[in-house]
């Protein structure tokens, strides 16, 4: 007897071989003489189906405990299937019913919106479409670590508390021990010395500043963490609490920045459309025809490499009316992304060198004074999936840029430190690994592509 997940008992070869699968029923449909259930036990996206010979075997009482969601172990021999569905079935000869599912179980067989889904965030990993998207997410983040790992990366494990504003846009949660009802004050102001770390603290939006610290010792390394952002942006593709992967490399410009950022991405496509090919079907037939098509071309193209000035005249030229202004010195927003991708390039663009005034302080300065080295990767249908740079590493360039960006410069004095001892040229970029995989699965709201979702209003889970 062998005890087996179902995506293995699926691969035997249907020869009366005796086995046992355990997992949560799907479907059922009993007759008088035959019971018919499908079984999932999140092995893979396909149910293996189980009938029951009722003139043969006597599990009537098990039968009729059996609803579905509910949890069982069953025993039987594969036989090939005459159905055109599949092809083994499992003949039953023994059926336990471990836990049995109320009658109200909300998963019956219709078909559910997504917005209903989100709000049973316990109950849809049952689901087809969200089994598929944690395989998924199992599948990339394995191909992260296989990429940065084959390469010589170190692997670094950033902290999430932190007493600095990364990308310096004050969109940071705090923490606090304090009694937020009565908090000691000097000066009319909160006394932060009472609190935990003695100062302001909060979760980290950003691992790269202690990246850098590292890849000032070691080479190259990566972190692959959640971070937080207290944006108030409540639309498809933000998150407050996401995950982000972070290299950083030394002796690194930008443009070996961007050659790493586009055979990392293509890397990890290629990864899941090999190792997660069933979901990906599923993905594509079900949730975006052509996505896998689409990847596969990405997977092989080059990327096309414009810098921001070069994008916005290709915005100044397009016939389509913008809702944001696409003057020089704007940031781009989605639409504009999307246009770039979609219209111009049919594929992923890497803008660089945008204007200072809309990247932040740590961004290497250009000759020119006015941008800097930065570089976003676009992709159809997301925009910016990735954000990075090469960074200043010129001490008193970094200096004034702090100040310049209205940040308290002695706050930053071991990262200026990186500048004073033996610093270098160095790069690196972060991938969002939510709008990743929002990417590569279709999926419209990035709340569905992460197990609970942190949004404006949202934590329920
Ligand atoms: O462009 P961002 O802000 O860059 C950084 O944080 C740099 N420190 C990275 C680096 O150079 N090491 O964010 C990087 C990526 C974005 O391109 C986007 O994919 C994702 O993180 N991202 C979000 N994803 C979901 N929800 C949000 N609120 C996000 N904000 C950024
Ligand atoms: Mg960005």
């Amino acid at each position: 007897m062998k005890n087996l997940r179902i995506k293995e008992i699926l691969q035997l070869t249907p020869q009366c071989q005796e086995v046992e699968a355990r997992g949560w029923v799907r479907t059922k449909r009993d007759t008088k003489n035959v019971c018919f259930f499908e079984l999932n036990d999140g092995s893979c996206l396909e149910n293996l189906q189980v009938v029951i010979d009722k003139n043969r075997v006597n599990l009537e009482k098990e039968i009729h405990r059996m609803n579905t969601g509910a949890s069982v172990i069953v025993r039987g021999k594969l036989a090939p299937s005459p159905g055109k569905e599949q092809s083994s079935e499992l003949s039953a000869e023994n059926l336990t019913v471990v836990g049995e599912a109320e009658p109200d179980y909300p998963l019956q067989k219709k078909r559910h919106t997504f917005e209903f889904l989100r709000e049973i965030a316990h109950l849809r990993p049952r689901t087809n479409t969200f089994g598929a998207i944690a395989r998924v997410r199992n599948t990339a983040g394995m191909a992260i670590h296989s990429f940065f790992q084959e390469r010589g990366f170190i692997y670094l494990h950033s902290p999430i508390i932190t007493a600095s504003d990364c990308e310096g846009a004050g969109e940071m949660f705090q923490i606090t021990t304090l009694p937020l009802e009565n908090p000691p004050t000097v000066d009319g102001k909160i006394d932060f010395t009472q609190d935990f770390f003695g100062k302001r603290t909060s979760l980290t939006v950003s691992g790269q500043l202690e990246a850098e610290i590292y890849a000032s010792a070691l080479g190259n390394v990566y972190t692959f963490g959640p971070t937080f952002r207290a944006e108030n942006s409540n639309t498809s593709r933000h998150l407050a609490e996401f995950w982000m992967i972070e290299p950083e490399m030394a002796f690194c410009d930008i443009n070996c920045n961007m050659d790493i950022a586009e055979s990392f991405l293509k890397h990890i496509l290629k990864e899941i459309l090999e190792k997660a090919r069933e979901d990906m079907e599923f993905f594509d037939k079900r949730i975006k025809p052509g996505l896998i098509d689409g990847l596969q071309a990405v997977a092989s193209s080059t990327f096309a490499r414009i810098t921001y000035t070069e994008a916005i005249e290709h915005l100044n030229r397009a016939e389509e009316n913008f809702e944001f202004p696409t003057e020089w010195g704007c940031d781009l927003q989605s639409e504009h992304e999307k246009y770039l991708t979609e219209k111009v390039f049919n594929g992923p663009v890497i803008v660089t060198d945008y204007p200072k005034e809309i990247k932040a302080f740590y961004m290497k300065l250009n000759d020119d004074e006015k941008t800097v080295r930065a570089m976003d990767v676009l992709v159809p249908r997301i925009g910016e999936i990735i954000g990075g740079s090469e960074r200043e590493s010129d001490f008193n360039t970094l200096k004034r840029r702090i100040a310049e960006c209205g940040l308290r410069v002695e706050d930053y004095w071991w990262y200026l430190d990186l500048r004073r001892y033996g610093s270098v040229p160095h790069s690196g970029f972060g991938l969002g690994f939510e709008r990743f995989i929002q990417w590569v699965t279709g999926m419209q709201n990035i709340r569905d592509v992460i197990p609970f979702p942190r949004t404006v209003k949202l934590a329920e889970f």
